[in-house]
């Protein structure tokens, strides 16, 4: 790879953080490194779903991802969707394959044969060893639909659609605990769009009803699409006026492009995903204190990603095709760094944000890749989740970085680091996750270790390249990968000086006295 990484630590040292134990933000969820998957292009048909491919089980289910998703060990994956589900009768996809109806999905404009399902996504989820997230279709349809698919997947016998699944060969109940109530219902976009009011009524109704029939879910309301929206975050307020006593979580989605070919400014839009989460949390409060609620409302931020490499191309899909190539963006280095600047802005808010959905999870805008009949490959964005996923669980830890910072169009005083901690569950081990916004030179950065007597140096892993725009092709499947980098730690009186090359991702392990 055309690593631009530094050797050596830089004598000046002018960047500082502290890691302190005091410093906790509070216990990471592990779902924070869930994801997404949604009937769209070939996330699912040439995606995690191609019988016939050379690596495919009985089922169908491909292996190359298996393996990939088993990788990034992610414990809870969304589905079906994303703004297909604002059109979907679920009961299109259960039973017998060969009766399942074609439908035109209106969402994305192309065919869906329905020869995967709940049942399907069920059974991918125990062989990959995730958890379903289900969403509900609150676009054209409503709470009757809602209790049904509760019913068929939780109910354990006895009843038409519990026993509608056990004929379709699932004795044990499916078991899903978390629900989404919709998705995205604020967008004029969404089959079946609402006002405010309108999507609160219905989702509390519907919220009541399918805890009737399995009062151990838990349950998303929709939040804004985006904090763009003009409707944000009058959306919320109204929203939770009719829901807050049903419902755990409130959803947030963002996604992030560098259209005018910005790279600073594109780097430092996660302080717009901050921003996001803290106004989201700030308007639940309002209604926690307005209704003299106990319950403190947390936050599911089931869809962030980047995505804008492929806009244009999507545009010129012929409509009504079966699994055409759509939202298939190439990622590069820098959409690496983007994607780790917001693991650590979702790792800072784990106090209140809970459930996390990397938006997706194959094909479609996703960190695998994937031929239909051919090859896998780890696109950039694939590594921090990895690494984040794997060192990111635990208790998070405000590091207090002080380091220089600059002028942005949007944001004022971007800094040119952006780190959290991490302190392993068992306490074995020190994780700090690190990006250098600076293009141009690598930064010193110096961690007060103090607190932690008996700290040693582990390892320093690295993802950058010479070249901001390389990717990661079937052809060239290792061009952006991580490195462990020798000289760029050094531990000296409870201090540690590490070197962050420019433009990079880091992964700095510290090992504790048990
Ligand atoms: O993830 C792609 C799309 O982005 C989803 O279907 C929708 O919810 C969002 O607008």
């Amino acid at each position: 790879m055309g690593s631009p990484i530094g050797k050596g630590i830089p004598a000046m040292s002018n960047a500082r953080a502290v890691l302190a134990r005091e410093l906790a933000i509070g216990d990471i969820d592990d779902r924070l490194y869930g994801s997404f998957i949604e009937h769209l292009g070939r996330a699912i048909y040439g995606g995690l779903y191609e019988p016939g491919h050379e690596t495919a089980d009985g089922e169908g289910f491909r292996g190359d991802v298996v393996e990939y998703v088993r990788q990034l060990n992610t414990p809870i994956v969304r589905y079906p969707g994303g703004n297909f589900v604002s059109g979907y009768n679920w009961e299109d996809g259960v039973g017998p394959q060969s009766e399942r109806p074609r439908r035109l999905d209106l969402a994305w404009k192309t065919l869906e044969p329905n020869t995967f399902g709940t049942d399907e996504f069920v059974r991918w989820c125990r062989a990959v060893g995730t958890e379903p997230m289900m969403a509900i279709n609150l676009g054209t349809r409503g709470v009757d639909a809602a209790r049904n698919l509760v019913e068929y997947c939780n109910h354990p016998s006895g009843t038409h659609y519990s026993d509608w699944r056990i004929e379709n060969g699932y004795v044990t109940p499916h078991h899903i605990k978390v629900w989404c109530l919709g998705n995205e219902m604020d967008g004029g976009w969404q089959i079946g769009h609402k006002t405010a009011e309108e999507y609160g009524r219905l989702a509390e109704e519907a919220a009541k009803v399918m805890r009737w029939v399995d009062p151990t879910i838990e349950l998303v309301v929709c939040g804004s699409s985006s904090r763009n929206m003009s409707t944000f975050p009058q959306w919320e307020a109204t929203v939770l006026e009719h829901t807050y006593p049903h419902v755990d979580y409130i959803s947030l989605h963002t996604y992030y492009g560098n259209r005018d070919g910005d790279t600073p400014h594109f780097l430092a839009q996660s302080l717009g995903m901050d921003a996001f989460i803290e106004e989201v949390v700030a308007t639940c409060d309002f209604i926690r204190a307005k209704k003299r609620h106990k319950k403190r409302m947390m936050l599911s931020f089931d869809e962030w990603n980047v995505w804008f490499h492929s806009n244009q191309a999507d545009r010129e899909q012929p409509p009504w095709q079966e699994a055409p190539p759509l939202l298939e963006d190439l990622y590069t280095m820098e959409d690496a760094l983007v994607v780790g600047c917001m693991l650590i802005s979702l790792i800072k808010h784990c106090d209140r944000v809970r459930i996390v959905c990397i938006a997706q999870l194959v094909n479609v805008i996703a960190p695998i890749f994937t031929a239909t009949c051919g090859g896998i490959v780890q696109q950039t964005t694939y590594f921090p989740f990895l690494h984040a996923s794997r060192y990111g669980r635990g208790r998070a830890l405000d590091m207090k970085v002080s380091c220089a910072t600059y002028e942005d169009k949007v944001f004022d005083a971007v800094p040119y680091i952006e780190a959290v901690g991490v302190l392993a569950e068992d306490r074995s081990e020190l994780t700090v996750f690190a990006v250098n916004r600076q293009l141009e030179e690598a930064l010193p950065l110096e961690i007060d270790l103090r607190d932690f007597a008996g700290a040693t140096l582990g390892d320093h892993t690295v993802l950058a390249h010479a070249d901001l725009k390389a990717v990661n092709t079937l052809e060239r499947p290792n061009e952006v990968v991580p490195e462990v980098v020798r000289d760029t730690l050094r531990l000296d009186g409870g201090r540690l000086q590490v070197a962050l090359p420019a433009a990079s991702w880091n992964v700095v392990r510290i090992a504790l006295d048990a």
